[in-house]
C-alpha cells in the first residue's frame, strides 16, 4: 500500500515514519510513504500558501491553487482514495481504518491555519476525516494517526494476526483487562481464573469483562450492540456481587 501525504510540513513526518511499526512495514516493502510539499506548487516569490479571508475575520485561509495542484500532481495507482483531514470530517473509526487498509493508495491532505478555500475541498477530497472532536493546529498529526491505525492492519505488518482480532473495537467491544507477572502487585492479585489454565472459563471471563467494561466506559457503543443470549447471561452472572470467579 502506498501513502501520499500532501502537507506544508513534510519534515514533521520524518521521525514518525522512521520509527516503530511504520519503519518495519516500510523495510518489509509492505508500505511506501511519499511526502509532497504544497509550497513546491506556489507561483509567487514569497511562496505563499495562505491569505486573508474574504469577508474579513481572524486568521488565514489556505489558497486553493497550490493545494489542488499538489494533490493533482500525485499519480494515482490502483484503488486509490483522496482524503482530507479536518475537524469537520467524518469521525475516524476502526471500521474506516479497516476499509482504508484494503486500498492500494491513500492520498492524505493536511490542512493548516484556520481552514482552506472552500473551492479546493471537492478537488482534494473524496472523503473528509476527523480524528476527534477537538481542533489540532493542522492535519499532520491526524494523518499520522490514520497512517498508524491503517498500517498495522495490513497483513504481514504485525507478527500476530490474532492480537488484532482481540483488541479494542475489533469485536465492537473494548478490550478485556490484561495481566502479566508478578502474580501479586502492591497487594492486588491477578484474577484467579487466569491462572487455572481452563481456556473455556478464561474466554468466558474475558468476554464478560469486555462487555462490562464497554457498558461502563462507552455506553454509546454498548447501546448499539446486538447482544446474544449468552452475552446477556454472562453479564448477569458476572455482575453478581458474590461472584468469585475473577
Ligand atoms: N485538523 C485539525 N483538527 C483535526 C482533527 N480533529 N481531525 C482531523 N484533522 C484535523
Amino acid at each position: 500500500m502506498r501513502f501520499d501525504i500532501v502537507t506544508i510540513f513534510p519534515g514533521m513526518f520524518d521521525s514518525v515514519l522512521q520509527e516503530t511499526i511504520l519503519k518495519r512495514a516500510r523495510e518489509k516493502g509492505i508500505v511506501e510513504f511519499h511526502l509532497h510539499d504544497i509550497r513546491e506548487h506556489t507561483h509567487d516569490k514569497h511562496r505563499s500558501v495562505d491569505d486573508t479571508p474574504y469577508g474579513g475575520g481572524a486568521g488565514m485561509v489556505m489558497i486553493a491553487g497550490p493545494l489542488c495542484e499538489a494533490v493533482e500532481a500525485v499519480t494515482r495507482t490502483g484503488n486509490s482514495r483522496r482524503v482530507f483531514l479536518t475537524p469537520q470530517g467524518e469521525p475516524f473509526t476502526q471500521k474506516i481504518a479497516r476499509e482504508f487498509a484494503e486500498l492500494d493508495q491513500l492520498i492524505l491532505t493536511c490542512g493548516r491555519y484556520e481552514g482552506i478555500d472552500e473551492r479546493a475541498r471537492k478537488i482534494i477530497a473524496e472523503q473528509e476525516i476527523s480524528i476527534g472532536d477537538y481542533v489540532l493546529s493542522g492535519g499532520e498529526i491526524a494523518a499520522m494517526s490514520v497512517i498508524d491505525a491503517v498500517t498495522r492492519l495490513i497483513p504481514g505488518v504485525l507478527g500476530n494476526a490474532q492480537s488484532i482480532s482481540e483488541e479494542s473495537f475489533e469485536a465492537g467491544l473494548l478490550e478485556y483487562p490484561q495481566y502479566t507477572r508478578p502474580e501479586e502487585f502492591r497487594g492486588e492479585r491477578v484474577p484467579p481464573v487466569l491462572l487455572t489454565g481452563n481456556h473455556a472459563e478464561i474466554a468466558r471471563w474475558r468476554r464478560a469483562q469486555a462487555l462490562m467494561r464497554t457498558m461502563k466506559r462507552r455506553p454509546d457503543i454498548f447501546e448499539k450492540l446486538e447482544l446474544s443470549l449468552d452475552d446477556r447471561e454472562l453479564i448477569s452472572d458476572f455482575s453478581q456481587p458474590d461472584n468469585t470467579r475473577g
